[in-house]
């Protein structure tokens, strides 16, 4: 049996460029899409602005006859991009995802197990009054595209679900929080695990629902916050 291929999009850094070294480590194949090559260089990259979704098509098409048939794909990109952040956030969050997953059964190889993974967050449920109401709204429409896909797709034995992380330390932020102990405090004192996440923790919770150790999971969001959303806020200071 040939190793599982893997769509990440957004893998270009952050949470996308982990996970696509966790699924390397273990023996898959990786496919990237992003605007920008990720550092190091890698073959296996397809440049792509999500900002126009009507290429989304064709993007698949080539990638298949490329790089091969896909197993998964997994939704990791955020906009940061200028402009208005409503229309930038809905298109390559929920429309970009949208469009791969209604092209999806042509572009997955049905005869092997296929999942997706869609990177939410848990402002999906929870309100950061600093982020932008598109986040929050782009957000909550991931987790409610995975329900839909899993129903959609299902019948091909495509699995769809959603992780929802906390705010996790990636490669990018590591020096930050190195410098800034009194952030890191904050946030790790109120996980019952007393310490923050880091994209490890988020990719291998991908991994996990991508795998076979899932097959029987589906339509789901799965936080992963280190219980941190478990805390009433009245016990804040205990
Ligand atoms: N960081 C956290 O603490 C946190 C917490 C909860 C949830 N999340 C979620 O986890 C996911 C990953 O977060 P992150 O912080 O690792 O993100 P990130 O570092 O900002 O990376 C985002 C990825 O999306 C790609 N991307 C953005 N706009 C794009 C566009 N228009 N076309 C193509 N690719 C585009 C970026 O590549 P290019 O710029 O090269 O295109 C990059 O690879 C996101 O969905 C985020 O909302 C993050």
């Amino acid at each position: 049996m040939t190793s599982p291929h893997v769509l990440v999009i957004g893998g270009s850094r952050g949470l996308g460029k982990g996970f696509a070294s966790l699924a390397r480590e273990n023996g898959w194949r990786v496919t990237v899409v992003a605007r920008t090559a990720p550092e190091p260089a890698t073959a296996d990259f397809f440049p792509f602005d999500l900002s126009r979704v009507d290429g989304i098509k064709e993007l698949l098409t080539s990638i298949v006859a490329e790089r091969g048939a896909l197993n998964h794909m997994v939704f990791c990109q955020r906009f940061r991009g200028a402009g208005d952040d409503w229309t930038g956030e809905i298109t390559a969050s929920l429309g970009a995802t949208r469009c791969f997953l209604e092209n999806s059964v042509t572009a997955f190889d049905l005869t092997q197990k296929c999942s997706a993974v869609l990177v939410s967050s848990v402002n999906a449920s929870f309100i950061s009054p600093k982020l932008p109401c598109s986040y929050h709204v782009g957000k909550a429409g991931l987790t409610q595209l995975a329900r839909y896909f899993a129903m959609s797709l299902g019948e091909n034995g495509i699995r769809v679900n959603a992780v929802c992380p906390a705010t996790f330390i990636k490669p990018e932020s590591e020096g930050y929080y190195a410098e800034h102990r009194d952030a890191y405090e904050r946030l790790a004192l109120a996980s019952p695990l007393r310490r923050m996440g880091s994209y490890r923790d988020v990719a291998e919770a991908i991994f996990f629902l991508l795998s076979d150790k899932a097959s029987f999971i589906t339509g789901q969001s799965l936080v992963v916050d280190g219980g941190i959303s478990l805390r009433w806020h009245e016990t804040l200071t205990a």
